[in-house]
């Protein structure tokens, strides 16, 4: 089976994965910083060797305001609710995953905000001048995808970020399809709000993902309970991490989130760009030749990621990736990635596109069978 389907979640994770999860849960798993003996401490110290690793991939100065939580969505909701107050007002564009959308426009309905979103063109690109041109007196967040999950679009982070502080607003990044696959470096960048899972670029599990605060931002907590610190403290510690970082964590699920930061660290973030760019560049090339395909998104592997939407005249998407995966054993994505307004800016709303999505272990020979295997079905459409 032929696995293109890393925008999803990355596959195969690195052995070291599982065997740090697999050393952790029989040595070592106790509930971190809860008890004073040793299977408590080592988890402790797991957690937070998973904490040190996540913020060096990004970055980050201080670990401390990096919190570990469930996934992406997690980590967003997490500053949605811990950030916005009624009255504000928030831009965002239309490439967003639901886990954007939709917490945004639950608020956006129960009167708490005002939401505007930016176009963008035709290939997913926000124009951060348009952007500049939306924020008003009363925007408190712009909320952007750094890299687009349906499309691979790259956004400028940049420029956007420039014209988010020069305004003096909040920028959230959602970078769950930038860490650990293009160089994202919070020192460099000026965004606020980092939000990111463990499973995808940074090789982890499922159930491991993160946000980042800068400091000087104070995001309220949106779940409180145990940390494990002073209990005789009647509130939410407000110190970060424990401020957002309430129960016990999935501390088998951070040992291998922590060797898979490990894995990437050493291999680096641009060595992975450079391979899966590659990867980009042949999947491009090819489908630019295979009969009745049409690629959307950036056409130029520079301006995206290894994630490439395309559709195949005459088939439906979710046709599509039914036959790849029974006849020719590729496995990709169809459908609207969560993504539906990102697709009805592109126009591919309702049905989609098939997308194949590259990872740390793709190789050329996967990336010549997804061309041979469309050449194939494309020709018999004719
Ligand atoms: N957000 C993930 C994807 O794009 C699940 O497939």
């Amino acid at each position: 089976m032929i696995y293109l389907d890393n925008a999803a979640t990355t596959f195969p994770k690195p052995a070291t994965v599982w065997d740090a999860m697999d050393r952790f849960a029989r040595n070592d798993a106790g509930n971190p910083g809860r008890s004073g003996h040793r299977f408590a401490a080592a988890a402790a110290a797991e957690v937070e060797g998973a904490r040190e690793e996540v913020a060096r991939v990004i970055g980050a100065p201080d670990p401390s305001r990096v919190a570990l939580c469930l996934n992406a969505t997690d980590a967003l909701s997490m500053a949605f609710h811990g950030i916005l107050r009624p009255g504000d007002h928030v831009v965002t564009s239309r490439m967003e995953h639901n886990s954007v959308v939709r917490p945004l426009n639950a608020l956006a309905r129960a009167g708490v905000i005002t939401l505007d979103r930016v176009p963008n063109d035709a290939t997913g690109v926000v124009d951060p001048d348009a952007l500049a041109a939306s924020l008003g007196p009363a925007t408190r967040l712009v909320a952007i995808t750094w890299a687009s999950n349906a499309f691979g679009t790259i956004q400028a982070v940049d420029a956007i970020a420039r014209a988010v502080k020069t305004h003096g607003a909040l920028l959230l990044l959602d970078a769950s399809q930038a860490v650990g696959s293009i160089p994202v470096d919070v020192a460099r960048v000026p965004v606020d709000l980092l939000a990111f899972p463990g499973h995808k670029g940074l090789l982890g599990p499922m159930g491991t993902g993160a946000l980042w605060v800068r400091e000087g931002i104070e995001v309220d907590p949106w779940r409180e309970g145990g940390t494990g610190g002073d209990s005789t403290n009647p509130f939410q510690p407000a110190e970060m991490p424990h401020r957002l970082e309430a129960g016990t964590p999935n501390a088998h699920g951070l040992a291998g989130l922590r060797a898979g930061c490990r894995w990437v660290l050493e291999r680096g973030v641009a060595a992975i760009r450079t391979h899966e760019q590659a990867l980009a560049t042949r999947l491009l090339e090819g489908l630019r030749t295979a009969p009745g395909l049409a690629v959307q998104g950036p056409a130029d592997a520079d301006a995206r990621t290894g994630a490439v939407s395309f559709t195949l005249a005459g088939f439906a998407p979710h046709e599509i990736s039914s036959v790849l995966e029974s006849a020719f054993g590729i496995a990709v994505r169809a459908g609207l990635h969560c993504a539906p307004e990102a697709h009805a800016s592109l126009g591919t709303f309702p049905a989609g596109t098939v997308r194949a999505s590259v990872g740390p272990s793709t190789s050329n020979a996967d990336i010549d069978a997804l061309i041979e295997a469309l050449g194939a079905l494309g020709a018999g459409a004719r």
